[in-house]
């Protein structure tokens, strides 16, 4: 696993904005060979979203031949409420780029059967063959989409109840009044997210320096789901200096020692180099996950 730290949230936004523009062009996606994209709503990602119809606008990236599936939904709020995450997803990313309705999945928190609507959700991932990059954000109690702590980390697509922590956090979004805030919500699993083939996570912060210290110096725990990144064989996390606060001063040297290694090696534009052996253009290879 990857930690890129960065200065502020806007320079976090920058860098994930550019590292997934890169994977998408990379992948050259086609009509026949889609690019398979999940995101997450919250606060986290509307910098990356701006800087992505920047991009769309500058003619440097297009969505027309990406696919993507969103996190979770709230259960019981209407489609078009404003703080739904269909008009959160349409009001900061979709509606600004050219990507096709047909190709965007978000659980309907309404669906008449929601344990149905959730067993449909996994099958149109897999029908799809599967999720190419996963970005997700985290509560402060180190959830990611909406797996609460005590989550079963080999969880799919279910009806999950919000934590308290959750509904007061979410409080912000319905006029500070939590008796608003919907009580349950459809949600990927944690494994639904670890199946993707790469994983990339925002943690900005300081109220969320906690969960990333869990996260990244403790076990894989189900009381913080996000450590389930551990395991995974293509995760990163991009954080700011807020969020760092509780990490050992070693940790944030060490892992500003790998991106500083990384760099003079193969130059800070390579973003796409993350993870496991990879030829360089140079010929040189390395390890990007190798112990000091
Ligand atoms: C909600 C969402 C999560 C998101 C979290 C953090 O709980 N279900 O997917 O990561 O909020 O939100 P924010 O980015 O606003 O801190």
């Amino acid at each position: 696993m990857r930690l890129i730290i960065r200065q502020d949230y806007d320079q976090v936004s920058h860098y994930i904005a550019n590292y997934i523009k890169e994977r998408i062009n990379e992948f050259n996606p086609t009509e026949a060979r889609p690019f398979v994209l999940g995101l997450p709503t919250g606060s986290s990602p509307i910098g990356v979203y701006k800087q992505l119809v920047e991009f769309y606008k500058r003619g440097q990236l297009s969505f027309a031949n990406v696919i993507t599936f969103n996190m979770d939904e709230y259960v019981g709020l209407a489609r078009d409420h404003p703080e739904s995450y269909h008009s959160f997803m349409w009001n900061h990313l979709f509606m600004h780029v050219d990507i096709k309705p047909e190709n965007v999945y978000i659980l309907d928190g309404n669906a008449p059967d929601l344990d149905e609507e959730c067993k449909k959700y996994e099958a149109a991932i897999a029908r799809v063959g599967g999720i190419e990059l996963f970005l997700g954000g985290i509560g402060p109690d180190g959830h990611i989409a909406f797996n609460e702590p005590g989550s079963s980390l080999t969880s799919r697509t279910r009806v999950k109840t919000l934590a308290y922590e959750t509904i007061l956090a979410n409080a912000r979004f319905f006029d500070g009044d939590i008796s608003k805030v919907p009580k349950l919500a459809l949600t990927v699993g944690v494994a639904t997210v670890m199946d993707a083939r790469e994983v990339v996570i925002i943690i900005t912060g300081a109220h969320k320096a906690i969960a990333l210290a869990k996260c990244i110096e403790e076990g894989v725990n189900h009381m913080w789901t996000v450590s389930a990144i551990q395991m995974h064989p293509k995760g990163l996390i991009v954080s700011d200096e807020d969020a760092t606060l509780e990490l050992h001063v070693k940790t944030v040297k060490y892992f500003k020692s790998i991106e500083h290694v990384h760099h003079s090696l193969i130059g800070p534009e390579n973003l796409s180099l993350q993870g496991g052996v990879k030829q360089l253009k140079s010929r040189v290879v390395i390890e990007t996950h190798s112990a000091p």
